[in-house]
């Protein structure tokens, strides 16, 4: 059977998969994402974990090709352009890269835009036609899907909402330089700023109990089940960000759902509480009540990994 292999780079982990026609996941494997300063010696290092793989599968004449969900990539040109939470500065010809080292066609998508794909095709976005996903990771990215297809727009980046403004003269971006993104806020990395700041004004916080380099949704997620009310509050408040965001993208595109993905998620309902009463605060009264906000139906990194696959069977 043929086969194809999905790729889903984040600023910190790499995740990929053989996937076959069904959507099926046949094998997986992870690495370091920001453990490769240069995008070279990270393909690389992706090759040597791979090949064994393909050759396992009958090598490459059993593949189709590569699909690749990549923060910043671009569909048109196959490049990956000045992404703020990648090792790899300027203008990179992914595509072409992985080409040439892979001996396959590559395809390359954003991979907010890969995870949306993946969900409509696999997922909990099945049989829907206008639906946003959000990933929260290490950065914020979104798919946005209307009409049964992802907004590319002119240049091929359309939908980078983890960029938009929630706070004017807000936080500024530890790589942008914008003032108050929902990245900012949101992201796992904004998420432990929130948790650095909030832990200096509350001593008898639990988060008190960490060194500063211990500090993520991780460990603020471990003092929040355990009822420390300034790690609930971090939640809280990233969740209301979070809301008020949401409240802008319903309002732009109507979308039937917004999908919830990423290693954030996993904050649960400290976060999606606040964020669905945030965002349905800030609706206009003809979108209230109407928009599903849901987490991503498929295990782990699989929407991403199945959705950069099936960029290569739609070609
Ligand atoms: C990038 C997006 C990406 C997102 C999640 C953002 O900083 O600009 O392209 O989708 O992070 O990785
Ligand atoms: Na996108």
């Amino acid at each position: 059977a043929r086969v194809a292999l999905g790729i889903d780079i984040g600023g910190t982990n790499t995740k990929f998969g053989v996937v076959n026609h069904r959507g099926e996941v046949l094998e997986k494997g992870s690495l370091k994402t920001d453990e490769y300063e240069k995008v070279e010696d990270f393909i690389d290092a992706l090759y040597h974990q791979i090949s064994p793989l393909i050759e396992k599968y009958g090598a490459d004449k059993n593949f189709d090709g590569i699909g690749v969900g990549v923060p910043n990539g671009n569909y048109y040109t196959g490049t990956v352009e000045q992404a703020p939470n990648l090792p790899w500065k300027g203008v990179i010809p992914f595509a072409e890269m992985m080409q040439d080292k892979f001996n396959m066609d590559c395809t390359i998508t954003n991979d907010a835009n890969a995870a949306a794909l993946g969900e409509m095709l696999f997922g909990a976005a099945r049989g829907m036609k206008d639906f946003i996903m959000i990933t929260l990771g290490t950065g914020v990215g979104s798919g946005i899907v209307a009409n049964g297809n992802v907004i590319y727009g002119h240049d091929g980046f359309a939908g980078e909402l983890g960029h938009s403004i929630v706070k004017p003269g807000g936080r500024k971006h530890w790589s942008t330089g914008s003032e108050g993104s929902l990245e900012a806020y949101a992201s796992a990395t904004g998420i432990a700023i929130t948790a650095k700041k909030m832990r200096a004004e509350f001593p008898s916080s639990m988060l008190n109990q960490y060194p500063e380099e211990a500090i993520n949704s991780k460990t603020v997620y471990e003092c929040a089940i355990k009822g420390d009310p300034i790690a609930i509050e971090v939640f809280r408040y990233t969740g209301q960000k979070l809301g008020e965001a949401l409240a802008n993208f319903v309002m732009f595109s109507s979308p039937e759902a917004i999908l919830l993905f990423g290693g954030v998620i996993k904050a649960g309902d400290f976060i999606l509480k606040p964020a669905k009463l945030h965002m349905e605060r800030n609706l206009l009264p003809i979108f209230r009540d109407k928009v599903r906000l849901v987490f991503s139906e498929l295990p782990e990194a699989d929407a991403a990994i199945l959705g950069a696959s099936a960029l290569v069977w739609e070609q």
